[in-house]
């Protein structure tokens, strides 16, 4: 079978991740949509898609569409995967599932009354070091899990645009980095669920042209907007308690005066504890890759400590991502994002701002 595609957004993400990954597998590129018509007609030339639309409801209106991406600003992933469910489309929606859980559950739900497929855009759990972890906890070579100590951090590199907009994208780097290594670390350690946060979030520098740079939206980009409005926090940190007893502790900037840009995970298990810390198999092209793209580990056998060093390759995790994606529309893999793990983060990142707002705990409810 082959999958007939529309993508919607053809901004940032679209064009560096998502429709190269079409490109290069079996599946047909049908339609593109974005609401800069150029932006929209350009990527249809670039990518070979048929047809182009400016209103992503006349391209949900083909009914040779199997599925879609959704890569539009966060604000409005709800409404369109709603729509591009009911329309009767798979979609593979970017992350943040939505603005809040209240959306999130309604999107899984609308996605289950539809017998549809709903992945959420977790491309960090297709790393090869990540994959490898997972295997070890599988096999018990890690043990009980105990502790985690994650963070997303870049020394200087803020985005503009929606990124920096409450309304339009939910929050800062918790939303939009730190996300990553949260799901991705609850998904190594078996997907336990949260149930209680206390966080702290604030805003340090905002708006500053040394510290921004690195994402640029395609608005901000293209001269469309100034990207000089910033009400969101730049930096945060939380400890999440888990139903399995289990705790994790996050921190993230968008930029903070630390030595360099990590992307880590502090595993403590008590049969080994295993590191990942690398940017370059998110970042594969970034000036901040490292050498670094090794699970290591810290055991002991024969009653000697013992470390070891498990290397790891780096892989495109879109492609790897859209691969999969494409495996649970044509039936051949489980998704291994489920509608759930989305709203699950959503909790969570819910409960984050709203601990910092109260400046104390709160629960998470399931
Ligand atoms: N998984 C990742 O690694 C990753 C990385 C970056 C961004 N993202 C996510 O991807 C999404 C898009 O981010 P981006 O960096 O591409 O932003 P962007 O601003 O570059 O692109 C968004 C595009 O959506 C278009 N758009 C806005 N409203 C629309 C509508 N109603 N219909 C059709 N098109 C519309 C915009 O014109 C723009 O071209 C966000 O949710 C973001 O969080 C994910």
């Amino acid at each position: 079978m082959t999958v007939r595609i529309g993508v919607i957004g053809t901004g940032l993400i679209a064009d560096l991740a998502h429709l190269p990954a079409y490109a290069a597998s079996d599946a047909k590129l049908v339609a593109v949509c974005d609401v800069v018509a150029a932006r929209s007609q350009a990527a249809a030339q670039k990518y070979g898609a048929e047809s182009f639309y400016q209103d992503y409801r006349e391209l949900l209106d083909r009914n040779d569409i199997d599925a879609v991406s959704v890569c539009v600003p966060n604000h409005l992933h709800h409404s369109i995967t709603i729509d591009a469910l009911r329309a009767g489309k798979h979609v593979l929606v970017e992350k943040p599932m939505a603005m809040n859980l209240a959306q999130a559950k309604e999107m899984a739900n609308v996605a289950d009354e539809e017998g549809k497929i709903l992945m959420v855009g977790f491309n960090n759990r297709f790393r090869s070091d990540v994959v490898r972890v997972r295997r070890l906890f599988d096999e018990g070579k890690l043990g009980d899990v105990y502790f985690a100590k994650v963070g997303y951090l870049r020394r200087r590199g803020y985005p503009s645009g929606w990124f920096t907009v409450k309304d339009e994208s939910g929050g800062g780097p918790i939303v939009d980095i730190a996300i990553h290594v949260m799901d991705m670390t609850r998904y190594m350690v078996g997907s336990p669920l949260p149930v209680s946060v206390t966080a702290s979030v604030s805003k340090r520098f905002g708006a500053c042209p040394v510290y921004s740079g690195v994402w640029q939206s395609s608005d901000v980009r293209d001269g469309l907007r100034d990207g000089n409005q910033f009400d969101v926090e730049d930096f945060g940190t939380a400890w999440i308690r888990f139903d399995n007893g289990m705790v994790m502790a996050v921190e993230t900037a968008w930029s903070a005066n630390v030595e360099r840009d990590r992307v880590y995970s502090d595993l403590m298990g008590t049969k080994a504890g295993a590191s990942i810390d690398s940017y370059r198999s998110v970042h594969k092209k970034s000036q901040w890759s490292d050498d670094r793209d090794a699970v290591r580990l810290f055991t002991e056998t024969s009653g000697f400590e013992a470390d070891a060093a498990l290397p790891c390759r780096p892989v495109d995790t879109h492609l790897e991502e859209i691969r999969h994606f494409l495996n649970v529309v044509e039936g051949k893999a489980e998704p291994i994002t489920t509608p759930h793990d989305g709203l699950v983060m959503q909790a969570l990142l819910d409960a984050i701002y709203e601990s910092s707002k109260k400046g104390k705990e709160v629960s998470i409810s399931w």
